[in-house]
Order: C-alpha cells, then structure tokens, then sequence
C-alpha cells in the first residue's frame, strides 16, 4: 500500500474527528505489518483531560480489530488545522508500543506533499515492552 493511500486514510478520518473545544481536527492512519489499515480521529471531551489524540485513538482501533496483528509498520497523520502535524509526546510512547516504525506527516515544502521520518528520530532512546 502506498503512502498516499495511507494519508488518504488519515485525511479521511481527521473529518470525523469530534473536536468542538479545539477546532483541532486529527486523523491518523496505521498500516500494519500484515497490511492492514486502521483509522482514528481525535475525540474530545467536556472534561477536557479525558480527549483522546487521533494516533492513540487508530492504534486501539488495531488492537481490537486482530490481536494477531499488532505491529505497527507506519502511522500516517494529518490535520487540516496543520501541516505537518507531528504525534503528541504521550502518542509517540502509544505507539512504540507496537513497535511503529515510522511517521508520515504532510508536508508542502515536499515535493510529494509527505514526509516520512524513521521512529527512532521521533521518539530516540525510547522505552519499551521487551525492557519489563
Ligand atoms: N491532537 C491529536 O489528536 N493528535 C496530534 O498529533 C496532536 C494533537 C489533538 C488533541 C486535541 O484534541 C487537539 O488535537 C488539540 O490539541
């Protein structure tokens, strides 16, 4: 599956995004291991704290949908509110979790629109569950 393809996804889900206290619309897009795809948008709440971003929102999506595939190729994320629109520091720790490896952002100074950046510049040194 190709990248756009995958962004599209991302694009696609940040319209369904529930965000009336923001305006910040999310979308996020996995695609698995097994090539699976997985959306999310960010869900927000009257109780502020309780919102959840976009990327932890597809990764739950994925761990309903098959626990048997459960690896995280690359994520995909994009808001129109901002290009690029990285993953939040509590997403980045979300994902590494699956082991994702790699970020997708929109970005209009590419010449493709998207730029890719391998996990281990996003989140470095990080902390997983092989550690425990
Ligand atoms: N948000 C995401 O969903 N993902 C990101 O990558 C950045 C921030 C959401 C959280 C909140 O609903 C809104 O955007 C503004 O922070």
């Amino acid at each position: 599956m190709d990248l756009e393809t995958v962004m599209d996804a991302a694009r696609e889900a940040a319209n369904n995004a529930y965000a009336p206290y923001s305006n910040f619309r999310v979308g996020a897009a996995i695609l698995t291991e097994n090539g699976a795809l997985h959306a999310g948008c960010n869900v927000e709440n009257a109780s502020y704290g309780l919102g959840i971003c976009a990327e932890r929102s597809a990764a739950v999506a994925m761990a309903l949908a098959d626990p048997g595939d459960r690896g995280v190729q690359l994520v995909a994320v994009a808001s129109p509110n901002a290009a690029p629109c990285f993953p939040c520091g509590a997403c980045r720790q979300f994902l590494r979790e699956f082991g994702c490896k790699e970020v997708v952002v929109e970005d209009p100074s590419e010449a493709s629109g998207l730029r890719s950046y391998p996990f281990e510049e996003i989140l470095p040194h990080s902390f997983g569950p092989e550690v425990l």
